[in-house]
C-alpha cells in the first residue's frame, strides 16, 4: 500500500511586490536581483495570514481531492512563521475546515518543511495509523525578514499551498532526509528573548540572517546528492523521472543541479521569478500550478527535492 497525492491547492496574497518597487524603497536594482537570483517579483502578505492562507489552500486542496473535511485523520502544517506560539497553524487549520476527526500539528524544518511533513504522514499512513492527511507547507517570511537588509528581503515571498494524500495502489516510493544542526549558523531567526520574573532582556527582535554563499554551496552539492540516492534506492535513474519539483530558492541554484544531474531544463518547473523563495510553501505552491495546468498525468514519476535552514534536506519520489 501507497501513499497518493489525490489533490492541490494554493494561496499566494494579493500583493505584488516587483523589484522595481524595490529600487524605490533601497539600494537594491532589478538587474542585481535578477542575475543573482532569478527573482523578478514576490508576493507580500497585507490582508492575509499565514493561518487564512493555510486555510484558503486546504479548502481548495479538499475540493481538488472531491473530499470532506471529516475524511481528514491527519493534519500537518510545515512552517516557521507560524501566526501563533499556541496554538498551532495545523489546530487553527482543522478548526477552520471542520476537520473534527484529525489529529493535527506543526512542523518546523524551514525550507525542507513540505517534504519532511509529507514523508511524515507517509509513514503513518504506511503504518496503518492513519488513512488520509492534509499536508500544507505556508510561510509569512515578510515579518521574519529585516526590510533594511537588502541582502535577504529581496529574496523571499508571502504564500501557502497544500496537498490531500490517501492510501492507495499508487503514489509515494521512497523518500530521504537528514539534518546537520551544527551547520545551522548560516541561516538563523531567533525567537522572542527570554524574560521573566528574573531575567530581564536588552534584546531587540531578531529577524532571518544569512551567510548566502555558504546556502549556496550547501544547496548545490547537498541537493543532487539526494536526488541521486531516492532514485538509487528504487533502481531509477535520472531519464526516468518527469518532473523534478525543487525548493524555489534561488534559479542559479536550480540551474546548477540541473547541470550536475543532467536534467533536461523543461523537466524542472520554476516559480521563483514570480514568488520568490516561499520557504516551505514553495514545492507545494509549484506543484499546485502544475495540477491546475493539467501538467501532472498517471504513472509519470516524480521527485521533489528541498533544502534549508537547520540544516535539513528532504526529497520524495513518487509515482503520480
Ligand atoms: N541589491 C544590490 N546589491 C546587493 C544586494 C541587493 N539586494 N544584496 C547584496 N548586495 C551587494 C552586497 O552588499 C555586496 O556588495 P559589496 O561587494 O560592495 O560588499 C555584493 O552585492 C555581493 O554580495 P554577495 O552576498 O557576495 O552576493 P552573492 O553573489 O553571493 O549573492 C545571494 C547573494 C543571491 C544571496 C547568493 O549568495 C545566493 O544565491 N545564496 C543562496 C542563498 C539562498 O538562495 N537563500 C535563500 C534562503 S535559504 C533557503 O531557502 C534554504
Amino acid at each position: 500500500m501507497k501513499t497518493r497525492i489525490i489533490g492541490t491547492g494554493s494561496c499566494l496574497p494579493q500583493k505584488i511586490v516587483t523589484n522595481t518597487y524595490l529600487e524605490t524603497i533601497m539600494d537594491t536594482s532589478d538587474e542585481w536581483i535578477r542575475s543573482r537570483t532569478g527573482i523578478g517579483e514576490r508576493r507580500v502578505a497585507v490582508e492575509e495570514t499565514t493561518t487564512t492562507m493555510a486555510v484558503e489552500a486546504s479548502r481548495l486542496a479538499l475540493k481538488n481531492a472531491d473530499i470532506l473535511p471529516e475524511e481528514i485523520d491527519l493534519i500537518i502544517v510545515a512552517t516557521v512563521s507560524a501566526d501563533m506560539l499556541i496554538q498551532s497553524t495545523a489546530c487553527q487549520v482543522q478548526c477552520e475546515i471542520g476537520a473534527v476527526n484529525a489529529t493535527a500539528f506543526d512542523i518546523n524544518a524551514a525550507c525542507s518543511g513540505f517534504v519532511f511533513a509529507l514523508n511524515t504522514a507517509n509513514l503513518y499512513i504506511q503504518s496503518g495509523i492513519y488513512q488520509t492527511a492534509l499536508i500544507v507547507g505556508v510561510e509569512t517570511l515578510s515579518k521574519l525578514s529585516d526590510w533594511n537588509d537588502r541582502s535577504t528581503c529581496v529574496l523571499f515571498g508571502d504564500g501557502g499551498a497544500a496537498t490531500v494524500v490517501r492510501k492507495d495502489e499508487v503514489g509515494i516510493l521512497q523518500c530521504v532526509q537528514g539534518s546537520e544542526g551544527a551547520k545551522g549558523e548560516v541561516l538563523t531567526c531567533k525567537s522572542r528573548p527570554v524574560e521573566n520574573l528574573f531575567l530581564k532582556s536588552s534584546e531587540k527582535i531578531d529577524y532571518i540572517k544569512m551567510d548566502g554563499q555558504e546556502v549556496f554551496k550547501f544547496a548545490v552539492k547537498k541537493v543532487p546528492q539526494i536526488i541521486l540516492e531516492v532514485l538509487e534506492k528504487e533502481g531509477l535513474r535520472v531519464e526516468d523521472i518527469d518532473w523534478f519539483v525543487l525548493h524555489q530558492a534561488n534559479i542559479r541554484i536550480i540551474q546548477s543541479i540541473m547541470k550536475r544531474l543532467n536534467i533536461p531544463e523543461e523537466k524542472i518547473p520554476v516559480n521563483v521569478d514570480r514568488c520568490g523563495n516561499t520557504s516551505a510553501a514553495s514545492i507545494p505552491i509549484v506543484l499546485d500550478e502544475m495540477n491546475q495546468k493539467g501538467m501532472l498525468k498517471p504513472g509519470q514519476k516524480i521527485v521533489m527535492a528541498g533544502f534549508g535552514a537547520g540544516l535539513t534536506w528532504g526529497a520524495t519520489l513518487l509515482e503520480w
